[in-house]
């Protein structure tokens, strides 16, 4: 072997078996010396009380500061990220976010401010809030909007209760909100959170609601209906305009799970096709990096006839150009969360809306659905396609044909991992057995999605050669099959100190 093709080999790491921290202990090492005393000397249980104060940290690992640093340095590039590639997790809008988002959201005067300054003090932050709301409405169609709600599900929620406030106060509560099997899976927990009951309506052939099936089912026992547009099977409700009729003419109200807006935004305004309250994701559609646990905001936006139910405070400008809270909506469904919502998060999508302006948003929604029709069309004869008409921002393939050699959606998801790739969403949604949710972003190049295109017709191919290959997957990481059931059943969450015998053994 030359030594370039021994250059060539070389790897980042000197084993792939990568130990716990905690397991690369040696009594005595320390990542810190510190110099010697010069005060007199305080014992912690004396000054603490000796119940605050303990000896030692069980297990503690002593390391040096290199170690450290090499240890959580090698770990960092095991992940997996937006920023090392193509992340297609269906529903989930994976797209890379502009870092200068970034940058504005941490500027001084904007992360450092406290939401107890006094509004006079207050007046930049205020002004943001209330520019993205106007952006947002634009956006939208809608009238007005809270920012408060703090995740997707949340913004439902709270939308579902200022339904219901002015149904109430129309001496008309109502008791079921109708859900498309097509919806996604929050929109019937919100739902029943809220005092609703769900009666679920099924898709037809085209993955859409069933104009007659919607009629026959909204009743006057019926607030509403809750639909997920584009819904989970990334196609969007064509007849959105016959839907939202149907609706209001027996007494409902429309809402609509905007969570997919990236397929809309700058092409159709939910508010111009008749929707009355919707919600945003600011962290899918509008800029803020997420994945992890957050954070999160989910916008809700109405049309006039909730604007009095909003949560409180709402922001609003006055005659003399200044920007308040008013606090005093005495129809508000009241407060949902703290203060305005993750502030943070109103500043990344102001920031992204106003660097793309309304052309570039346009751009980037066009951008998003040729992506997803670009993977749809050139798979659909390798992977069955359920609903075969073109999709908005995600695609929905399904297993049926490799299942046929027992090989399943999980195990095709496992095998894009040795090809390099984070897998799809699997399994869902629920109504496409063996479900394939792809859903690339705007963010993907051509060669992007052709490499990602390539390996998935790779793995058909492979299904159907040697299934049980495939059904293995995968070999390329440092661990394989994980027991998935064993792992949600039984977690292991905190890593404990083998004891003598054990280690031993
Ligand atoms: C269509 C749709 N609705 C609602 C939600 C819920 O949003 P969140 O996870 O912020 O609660 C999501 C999340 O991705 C979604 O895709």
């Amino acid at each position: 072997m030359t030594a370039n093709n021994r250059i060539r080999e070389a790897r980042p790491h000197m084993t792939r078996n990568e130990g716990l921290i905690f397991e690369r202990s040696s009594p005595g090492k320390a990542g810190a010396e510190l110099a010697p005393l010069d005060v007199p000397a305080v014992s912690p249980a004396e000054a603490l009380g000796g119940d605050l104060a303990r000896s030692e940290i069980e297990g503690f690992p002593e390391v040096s500061e290199l170690e450290v640093i090499r240890h959580f340095t090698r770990l960092s590039t095991w992940n997996y990220g937006v920023d090392t590639g193509v992340y297609p997790l269906g529903s989930c809008t994976m797209k890379y976010n502009a870092r200068i988002n970034e940058v504005v959201a941490r500027l001084n005067g904007i992360a450092t401010e406290h939401p107890y300054t006094p509004q006079d003090l207050a007046q930049g932050c205020l002004r943001i809030l209330y520019e993205t709301a106007s952006c947002l409405r634009e956006i939208t169609g809608m009238d007005a909007i809270s920012l408060q709600p703090a995740a997707g599900a949340q913004g439902e929620l709270t939308g579902i209760l200022m339904m219901r406030a002015l149904l109430a106060e129309r001496g008309d509560a109502r008791k079921f909100v109708l859900i498309p099997d097509s919806a996604h899976g929050t929109n019937p927990a919100s739902v029943a959170i809220s005092g609703y009951d769900v009666r679920a309506l099924k898709s037809n052939a085209q993955g859409c609601v069933d104009l007659a099936d919607l009629d026959r089912a909204m009743d006057a026992q019926v607030a509403g209906l809750m639909l997920t547009n584009p819904n989970t099977l990334g196609i969007f409700e064509t007849d959105i305009g016959k839907i939202t009729e149907i609706v209001h003419s027996k007494g409902g109200l429309v809402y609509m799970d905007g969570a997919n807006m990236n397929a809309l935004v700058g092409v159709a305004r939910p508010g111009d096709f008749g929707v009355d309250v919707m919600h945003l994701n600011l962290h899918k559609t509008f800029s803020t990096p997420h994945g992890g646990g957050g954070p999160g905001s989910g916008p809700v936006a109405v049309k006039k006839i909730l604007e009095p139910f909003l949560p409180v405070p709402v922001v609003e400008k006055t005659r003399e150009g200044k920007f308040r809270l008013n606090h005093d909506l005495p129809r508000s469904i009241g407060r949902v969360r703290a203060f305005t919502g993750n502030f943070g998060m109103a500043v990344r999508a102001l920031a992204y809306m106003l660097a793309n302006g309304p052309e570039g948003l346009r751009q980037t929604t066009e951008d998003a659905v040729l992506n997803a029709n670009y993977i749809r069309s050139r798979l659909r004869g390798v992977y069955d396609l359920p609903y075969d008409r073109p999709c908005m921002h995600e695609c929905v393939l399904s297993d049926r044909r490799q299942a046929a050699k027992g090989v399943r959606t999980g195990d095709i998801a496992k095998r894009l991992i040795d090809y390099g790739f984070h897998p799809y969403t699997t399994s869902f949604p629920l109504i496409v057995p063996g479900a394939l949710m792809i859903e690339p972003t705007e963010s993907a190049s051509k060669e992007e999605l052709d490499a990602f295109i390539d390996a998935l017709e790779a793995i058909a191919e492979e299904a159907e050669r040697d299934p049980q290959f495939v059904q293995h997957a995968p070999y390329t990481t440092r661990v394989t099959r994980l027991d998935e059931v064993a792992a949600a059943r039984k977690p292991v969450l905190r890593w404990k100190p083998t004891s003598g015998a054990e280690a031993s053994q």
